[in-house]
């Protein structure tokens, strides 16, 4: 039999001079136009069908019984299930609820309203990436005919890394917000400061005092140099944390326990220091000293005179991932410990036990410091039990890698 697109086959004769002449040009051009038709249509399958393969978008395709009928690559990668077990299958039998019921009623709404449904955003947990992520689905229509819906298409846009970022950015704001904040809190504190410190100076030298007023004018001196140490040590929290640097950690660690020393002496806590002094660490050492500055605060807080309190930083491995290495930070007390209740919530902004003194935020910023250092943080705790010593454990791991503050690690052993 002629094959239909060996058109060469179907000519007649040239040469006939009458009618049936005409008639054979006129069933050629047909045929001749027919062939650029169909190669046209040809063409035109093939541009959809690659641009199907390849949009950076994931689509898929549903019929009236809201049943795969096409997907492309970049859907079947976002559901985490392969190409061909979509088709024919419903939403529910490959995905997870409630994400399943939205896009389904998305489909339905489509084929109801017959009218394409603006983006709406869908977010979920697991699947193939394995951790948070979030679409932008739109749905629209598909047409055969002015009057018939065939189909039910949608398109969807996997917006988790922007979104990560976006929540990354807010954090980072926030944090710079608030050392902003702390810095200039501490700098208007300076001024009044000195004028305390100039006023106690006169009253020691020209007022002719006697015990106890000399010996009260000497404590308010001692108070007063540790605001004055408070103050510029959250001055240089701000500063510091403008550039990581690599940073011995026993500068860092001691520093923060020297500005404790009243509260231990007071508490009579006996503090462990189980750190080598050769230990460093790349980091924004300043946001790295208030973590720590904030975990030794409550544990004072949480201590009863007599007190243990273990400081331990020693080079290890993230717990959740091996392969990374860098630093771990153990700081073990003996005090009050904490409920379940308590111990689940105390990463959480504005959630204290302290009533009054308590602002809250303390672990909180912790948690968003080591966040920003790529690092990790949990708590253990035992509150009062009969027979076993109650005590909380926080430990918090930073990896040691300048790549993943953005930064080249210049000369090690240099800032501390
Ligand atoms: N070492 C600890 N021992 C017992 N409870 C603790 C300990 N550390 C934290 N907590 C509990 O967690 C809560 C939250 O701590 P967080 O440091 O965030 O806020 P805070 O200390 O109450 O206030 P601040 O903002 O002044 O730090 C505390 O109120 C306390 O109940
Ligand atoms: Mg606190």
């Amino acid at each position: 039999m002629t094959s239909p697109d060996s058109n060469e086959n179907l000519l007649p004769p040239a040469g006939v001079q009458n009618e049936i002449g005409d008639l054979i040009e006129v069933f050629n051009r047909m045929v001749a136009s027919l062939a650029e038709q169909r190669s046209g249509l040809n063409d035109t399958l093939s541009l959809l069908d690659s641009m199907l393969a390849n949009a950076p978008i994931g689509l898929a395709f549903f019929d009236r019984d809201c049943r795969f009928t096409r997907v492309n690559k970049v859907f079947a990668d976002m559901t985490g299930v392969s190409l061909s077990r979509h088709l024919g299958r419903t939403l529910p039998e490959l995905l997870p609820q409630p994400v399943a019921q939205q896009l389904e009623e998305a489909v339905l709404a489509v084929f109801a309203g017959q009218e394409p449904i603006s983006t709406f955003e869908l977010s979920g947990q697991g699947g193939k990436p394995g951790r948070p992520w979030t679409w932008l689905v739109s749905a629209y229509p598909v047409r055969t005919n002015p009057q018939q819906v065939r189909w039910a298409g949608i398109i969807v846009l996997d917006a988790s890394d922007r979104k990560r970022s976006e929540e990354a950015l807010r954090r980072a704001e926030k944090l710079a917000v608030t050392g902003r904040l702390a810095a200039s809190i501490a700098h208007e504190i300076n001024n009044p400061l000195e004028a305390i410190t100039n006023l106690l100076f006169l009253l020691r030298n020209y007022c002719q005092l006697q015990d106890p007023a000399l010996n009260y004018v000497t404590m308010a001196e001692y108070e007063v140099r540790r605001i004055a140490e408070i103050t510029q040590q959250t001055l240089r929290f701000y500063r510091q944390s403008t550039l990581p640097a690599r940073t011995k950690m026993n500068d860092l660690l001691d520093s923060v326990l020297s500005l404790y020393q009243g509260r231990f002496n007071s508490l009579n806590l006996q503090v462990e220091r189980d750190y080598d002094p050769e230990l460093d660490l790349f980091c924004f050492a300043g946001e790295i000293r208030q973590v720590f500055a904030n975990l030794v605060g409550n544990s004072i807080d949480a201590s009863v005179a007599g007190g243990r309190l273990r400081v331990r930083a020693r080079r290890s491995r993230n717990w959740k991932d091996p392969a990374q290495s860098g630093v771990r930070f153990t700081l073990a007390d003996t005090g009050a410990g904490m409920e379940r209740a308590v111990s689940e919530r105390a990463f959480e902004a504005f959630f204290t036990t302290k009533e009054v003194t308590g602002t809250g935020l303390g672990l909180w910023i912790s948690y968003e410091i080591v966040d920003k250092h790529h690092g990790l943080i949990r708590v253990r705790s035992r509150s009062a039990t009969p027979g076993k010593p109650s005590g909380t454990v926080f430990q918090f791991f930073i990896p040691d890698d300048p790549n993943l503050l953005g930064a080249a690690d210049p000369v090690a052993g240099t800032a501390a």
